[in-house]
């Protein structure tokens, strides 16, 4: 019987997301980086009754077939050729859903990584990133973490050099949570802005951190703020709050969730409890794996 399997799933956040255009296939091609944050779900893999497999989520609002987890089980389970032994999979949810930080993504990646041992699949890294791509755009990223710049819907993968140590200030206003699907379409199909990404690339190949400031400080770091920032004010006053507090924000995917980098660890501690008092859910975070 196999023992139990523990894997963390990390957070992301988009240090530059670019829509370049919409697609036929009702999706847009882009080109991000993607950097991966110590903010982690956990998710736990144990023998279970019988065969096939059990879900569970510590968040009642995300239980059911609809969670990733539960599709990449069911994937995998369908393409297996013979019945596989029980499982029972557990979620345990510390990253805010819906909020642009790939959660549901990583999940996945970690469910994919976690049956694949547990099930003894065999399958290689190619194989489960052409799988995770069949679940969701930034899953392939998620199976692979690090700093990614990212192109085609996501899935299209360059490993850059790693992302400087930076403290992250991460924040999703209360109540506000959104669709990448809405988000997407709420961007306006002629005129939307198109930052380009290679200074914010160049200064990560050069390691150079007054770059990387530049680049957050100038404020043009995700096409998709501009649909975004109309569909709730209390994202307008989310950024401001981190503005007001000397931290440059920048959103994440298609929010709602802002960042801020810092190198200064009593600058994050203080604005992550600024930002609790103000109401938003507030965590401190770091750059790199959990
Ligand atoms: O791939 P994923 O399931 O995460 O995407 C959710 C939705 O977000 C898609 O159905 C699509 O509407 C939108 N999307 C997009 N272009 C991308 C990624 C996502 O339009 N590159």
């Amino acid at each position: 019987m196999s023992a139990a399997i523990i894997i963390k799933a990390p957070a992301k956040i988009n240090l530059g997301l670019t829509v370049l255009k919409r697609r036929p296939d009702g999706y847009h091609d882009l080109s991000s980086v993607m950097q991966q944050v110590s903010l982690a779900d956990t998710i736990r893999l144990e023998p279970g009754p019988g065969s096939g497999f059990l879900f569970f989520c510590t968040d009642p609002a995300l239980r059911g077939k609809k969670n990733l987890v539960y599709q990449a089980a069911a994937l995998l389970s369908a393409r297996a050729p013979a019945e596989l032994p029980g499982v029972k999979l557990s979620l345990y949810k510390q990253i805010p859903a819906a909020a642009g930080l790939g959660g549901g993504s990583s999940d996945a990646a970690a469910a994919l990584k976690g049956l694949n041992r547990f099930w003894k699949l065999g399958l290689g890294e190619k194989e489960l990133m052409k799988l995770g791509a069949l679940l969701g755009s930034d899953i392939p990223y998620c199976l692979q973490g690090g700093t990614m710049l990212a192109g085609g819907r996501g899935e299209k993968l360059t490993a850059l050099p790693a992302l400087p140590f930076y403290w992250v200030v991460l924040a999703v206003p209360a109540g506000v949570a959104f669709s990448t699907k809405d988000v997407y379409g709420a961007l306006d199909p002629v005129q939307f802005s198109r930052p380009s990404l290679a200074p914010l690339v160049k200064a990560i190949r050069e390691h150079d951190t007054a770059g990387l400031h530049e680049w957050f400080s100038g404020g043009q770091t995700n096409t998709l703020e501009g649909a975004v920032l109309p569909l709730s004010p209390s994202l307008q006053q989310l950024k401001n709050k981190f503005l007001h507090l000397g931290l440059s924000p920048a959103l994440s995917g298609s929010g709602p969730a802002y960042f801020a980098l810092t190198g200064d660890l009593r600058i994050a501690r203080a604005a992550v409890a600024a930002l609790r008092e103000a109401g938003a859910r507030a965590y401190l975070c770091w750059t790199g794996p959990a």
